[in-house]
């Protein structure tokens, strides 16, 4: 399934801090920026990062692909299974481990849900 892909620049004036027991969580987009099955790019603290919503779940990977440093943002989402849109080698986006392709796997993110918004660790 082709991606309309998204992208957005951080607003730091909504971090927040200490939520929950684990890290420091940033407010990056509200969930109608992600539709289900769609993907979204991000910025946090210099890190690009994949947003995608899967079946109404919200996930974060790293955006850049370890082979050759494509935006897998650009490429396309199926289910879970994000496809590099350079040479092909995919991902999970709920595990961060390559499915295909010779490749290491991607950096995981938490993410969120509060309301309408969405929150990574950063
Ligand atoms: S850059 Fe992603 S597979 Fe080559």
């Amino acid at each position: 399934m082709a991606t309309e892909n998204i992208s957005k620049q951080v607003d730091f004036s909504a971090v927040i801090e200490a939520w929950g027991q684990t890290g420091t969580f940033v407010k990056f987009a509200k969930t109608i920026d992600v539709p289900v099955g769609k993907m979204m790019h991000v910025e946090v603290d210099g890190k690009e990062i994949l947003i995608a919503n899967v079946e109404g779940k919200f996930y974060a990977v790293g955006d850049r692909c370890p082979h050759m440093n494509a935006l897998l943002s650009k490429g396309t989402l199926n289910n879970s299974i994000v496809t590099c849109p350079r040479h092909f080698s995919s991902f999970d986006v709920i595990t961060g481990k390559a499915i295909s392709g010779n490749t290491q796997g991607l950096p995981v993110y938490q993410v969120k849900v509060d309301g309408n918004d969405l929150f990574i660790d950063r």
